[in-house]
């Protein structure tokens, strides 16, 4: 066995600080204490009926990730007896040893395959996999070889425990402070609550008032002042959309609870800002499904309406909007998958445009009461949306690619 080898890389593991560099220090190790050119790790999982496949040699990299990055316990009886035996498993054909999972070997091309338990102490965090593939053929390990691979997992894994820990708690101190970001928009969110109960009622009575007054002005008048009172009347409409907003924002949680169509709600609230919407800029609207939602039909239109503004503003003259109504539902699998998704059936609604996307660096902040990008906007209308699908118990998310368009997704439990 080279002993100088095996320090060398011993050596290098404690310098590791990342997992690509262990896996980095794992191939080169492998290589020079033994024949095999194929190496890859498996890892534990907190789910324990799979374990997570990383790949260690660069040729490898692209089959194992495409093809199998999770591998499941059950029905692999080598991979139960890795994580059940913590002794070195070899398998000399892949192809005829009763121990391998037929189908993963066919897809995977695997021949000879050498499993090297990866122990803390008294537990197994996972295994060295060495190996050969396809033409390479079978390829039986010598006992100077398996004493060399155990020697250097024992390495390995105190590398990785350390590696794994740093790079938890860097994890760590991300979410909290996403968490600590978070909880500030719910604070200013608050604020402004109680800030505009008080305010928004008042300010929309008066403005009824100034509207009112303006539109009864039906006198015959010079074209100057008939500009005049039109752009006053403009304005008033203007704010008195504004004090709306406000109104949703500052409205206590208990609003009315309705079953509702929401594929009608999208529908009307289509037709009530098509006034709005500039005649190059197509809506269509697409039901796969429509299942019963419970809510407040004023609330969810206003967040439909504001939608669709956005996707209006964002676009200028030329383009399309698409909102589909469709039903989804998430279980725990999927929701592991997909970090943002909760378990449950849902009722979503998609509105999407193929305008001028939002920044990635501005995404996190779209939702932020007052954030806006626009010379007159308000910052107000994601922020209801946000607090709108909050109080359905709902939640929403947004994808935006620069140039390119925006959609955002709002989930409504359903009935
Ligand atoms: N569909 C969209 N496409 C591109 N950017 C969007 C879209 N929707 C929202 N945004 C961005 O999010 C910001 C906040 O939106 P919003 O809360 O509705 O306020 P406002 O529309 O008054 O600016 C917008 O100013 C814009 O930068
Ligand atoms: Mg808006």
């Amino acid at each position: 066995m080279d002993q100088t080898a095996i320090f060398r890389h011993a050596r290098e593991l404690q310098q590791a600080t990342t997992l690509d560099d262990l896996m980095r220090v794992t191939e080169q190790a492998v290589a020079a204490i033994s024949r095999y050119r194929q190496t890859w790790l498996v890892l534990r999982d907190s789910d324990p009926s799979i374990v997570r496949l990383i790949a260690a040699s660069q040729d490898l990299k692209p089959l194992a990730f495409e093809r199998s990055p999770i591998i499941p316990v059950t029905g692999d009886p080598m991979v139960e007896e890795i994580l059940t035996a913590h002794h070195v498993v070899v398998v000399e054909d892949a192809r005829t040893d009763p121990r391998t999972n037929k189908a993963t070997v066919a897809r995977m091309q695997n021949r000879t395959i050498i499993n090297v338990p990866l122990c803390i102490g008294e537990r197994l965090v996972g295994a060295l996999g060495i190996g050969t593939y396809g033409g390479e053929g079978v390829l039986p390990p010598t006992q100077e070889e398996l004493d060399a691979l155990v020697v250097y997992a024992m390495q390995l894994a105190a590398a990785w425990e350390r590696v794994h820990l740093s790079e938890e708690r860097l994890r760590a101190e991300h979410e909290r402070h996403a968490l600590q970001q978070r909880l500030e928009a719910v604070q200013r969110l608050e604020m402004m609550g109680v800030l505009t109960s008080g305010v928004a009622h008042d300010l929309n009575n008066l403005l009824m008032v100034v509207i009112a007054n303006l539109e009864s002005l039906d006198t015959p008048m010079a074209a100057e002042t008939r500009a005049t009172v039109d752009d006053a009347l403009a304005a008033g409409r203007r704010a008195r959309d504004v004090a709306k907003q406000l109104l949703v924002l500052g409205r206590e949680p208990t609003a009315r609870r309705e079953t509702l169509d929401l594929a009608a709600r999208v529908a009307a609230t289509v037709e009530l800002i098509r006034a709005a919407v500039p005649r190059g800029v197509t809506v269509r609207q697409s039901v796969v499904a429509n299942p019963a939602i419970e809510g407040d039909p004023v609330q969810i239109d206003q967040a439909l309406a504001n939608l669709l503004l956005n996707a209006r503003d964002a676009i200028g003259d030329r383009g399309e909007i698409v909102t589909t109504v469709d039903a989804v539902d998430f279980d725990e699998a999927a929701c592991r998958r997909l970090r943002w998704a909760h378990v449950g059936h849902y009722a979503r609604v998609e509105v999407h445009d193929n305008g001028s996307g939002v920044p990635p660096e501005l995404i996190g902040r779209v939702f932020e009461p007052l954030f806006t990008t626009k010379p007159h906007g308000t910052g107000l209308g994601l922020a209801v949306v946000s607090q709108v699908v909050e109080r359905h118990h709902g939640f929403v998310r947004c994808e935006s690619e620069l140039g390119r368009g925006t959609s955002f997704e709002v989930y409504f439990p359903t009935k």
